[in-house]
């Protein structure tokens, strides 16, 4: 993770030069593949054979709690209510103005058309729902403040009545051109553009725009294509006060979610699994859509976003973290607590590592302002971590704006010295300690820069201690 600092170790030691297998006759090869396939294939087998037959283990413990559970989940839906009841969407004016600061982005940059795909990007300017197919449907932006959709064919009809659905106010009126299956859309971008006039031979696209269509478009093409610039990547990280309200609900019922399951839905014996599908149900009644969730106990909590390996069981003594989310009204949540099962049973040094965790994000919350550098930020939760001894063990960055995308700019990295806080900026902070095979610890909320340049949370309040 940090800049020049980059390291290049062997994935597994080298048993054999490839020139051993260079040398072997065709005939032992294939019988060598197969004896392989087949020792693989009994192993496959094998284990997918112990995974259902346990010979000798207990059988899981019986957890007569759906009562208590579900009067829990009634109780969090009720209290999801309390932000999502009356939640404004984006309003539609706010869309003009993301299109007039584009506009007037490119007129300084000098671009003449700024062209995308469907992606968070497309859908901040265009509130327009549209999939990815290997057909391109795209939409560029001319810098005469102008927008063409550019569709197939056959999909026309269904492109015009997704516009309807966008509902955007009548002072975007964006014209819709056609390409047919035997034609070329990048050819038909080509034409779009000697049908605006610009001093400016400049094309950039947006970044997550697939390869096929960026280097169709180069071909075809009489200007310079380039990835889109910072400038015009990064003016989605201010946020309105509306975007704002729909950022902090939907993180904030994501913790809550957490908290009902961790106090009521949660037992000695549970697996990993049945935890992860507890928190899915909770985040689908506080009326979340495309969640998801990492449960993780004990030493599988060192691996940050999980590992496919042994699954592990609750016991007294257990460490459990779950980091989850979802999307409300397009905008996302991404939290994560850490907690004991049981209070009397907690590790000492585990409790310690928590501690220094939960200090770095206060450290954040009370000392960072508008101005500070994303390193800064990032230094400031490592240097507590480092200062209690676990530095070695803080793998990743601080945390990553949040919006439309689950991770996106600002990156508190600590190499990410050319970005600065501005008031409507929202990301997550999320210092964590990792030590592989023994535990992992990790806190996340949500942070704001505020109008007065100072951090609010988001989230309704800090973890306060690592069981409540
Ligand atoms: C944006 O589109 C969604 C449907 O995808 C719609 O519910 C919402 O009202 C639209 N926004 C505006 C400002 O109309
Ligand atoms: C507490 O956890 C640490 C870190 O995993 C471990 O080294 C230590 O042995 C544990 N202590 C006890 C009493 O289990």
């Amino acid at each position: 993770m940090t800049l020049g600092n980059n390291e290049t170790t062997p994935m597994l030691p080298r048993r054999q030069s490839s020139n051993h297998w260079n040398k072997l006759k065709h005939k032992t090869m294939i019988l060598r593949t197969l004896l392989v396939l087949g020792v693989l294939a009994g192993l496959v087998v094998g284990i997918a054979a112990l995974q259902f037959w346990h010979p000798g283990a207990p059988s899981p413990p019986p957890f007569n709690d759906n009562d208590e559970w579900h009067q829990a989940l009634d109780a969090l839906a009720q209290d999801a209510k309390g932000c999502v009841d009356g939640l404004p969407r984006v309003p539609g004016e706010q869309y003009i103005d993301r299109q007039n600061r584009l506009f007037d982005t490119m007129q300084q940059e000098g671009v003449f058309a700024y062209v995308m795909e469907p992606s968070s990007t497309f859908l901040y300017y265009t509130n327009l729902t549209w999939t990815r197919t290997e057909r391109p449907f795209l939409v560029v932006f001319t810098d005469d403040r102008q927008m063409t959709i550019i569709t197939p064919a056959f999909e026309a009809t269904r492109a015009k009545e997704q516009w309807i659905k966008a509902n955007l106010p009548a002072g975007i009126n964006p014209s819709m051109v056609e390409w047919v299956e035997h034609g070329s859309a990048f050819d038909t971008v080509r034409d779009v553009l000697k049908s605006h006039h610009s001093q400016s031979q400049a094309i950039q696209i947006e970044p997550t725009t697939r390869y096929f269509i960026a280097e169709g478009i180069r071909a075809s093409v009489d200007h310079s294509v380039h990835i889109a610039s910072q400038t015009l990547q990064q003016l989605r990280m201010v946020k309105t006060q509306e975007e704002i309200a729909i950022i902090q609900c939907t993180n904030r019922i994501s913790v809550r979610a957490i908290e009902t399951l961790q106090h009521h839905g949660i037992h000695i014996g549970m697996s990993e699994q049945m935890i992860a599908q507890r928190m899915i149900e909770a985040l689908h009644r506080v009326g979340l859509t495309e969640t998801w969730v990492l449960a993780l106990v004990d030493a599988n909590a060192a691996f940050p976003h999980g590992q496919p390996g042994k699954p592990h069981d609750v016991t007294p003594s257990s460490l459990i973290l779950i980091d989850a989310g979802g999307k409300l009204y397009d905008y996302q949540s991404d939290v994560t607590r850490t907690f004991f099962i049981d209070p009397a049973a907690a590790n000492h040094t585990i409790k310690a590592a928590w501690r220094s965790v939960r200090n770095a994000q206060q450290a954040v919350l009370d000392n960072i302002k508008a101005g500070d550098s994303c390193a800064h930020v990032d230094l400031t939760a490592r240097n507590l971590i480092s200062d209690a001894g676990w530095g070695d063990a803080f793998t990743h960055r601080l945390g990553h704006g949040i919006g439309l995308e689950m991770h996106e700019e600002p990156f508190m990295n600590q190499g990410n010295t050319n970005c600065f806080l501005k008031p409507g900026f929202t990301f997550t902070v999320e210092p964590g300690i990792y030590v592989p095979g023994e535990f992992g610890v990790r806190l996340e909320d949500i942070f704001l820069v505020n109008e007065h340049g100072s951090l609010d949370l988001l989230t309704d309040s800090l973890a306060t201690d690592p069981w409540a």
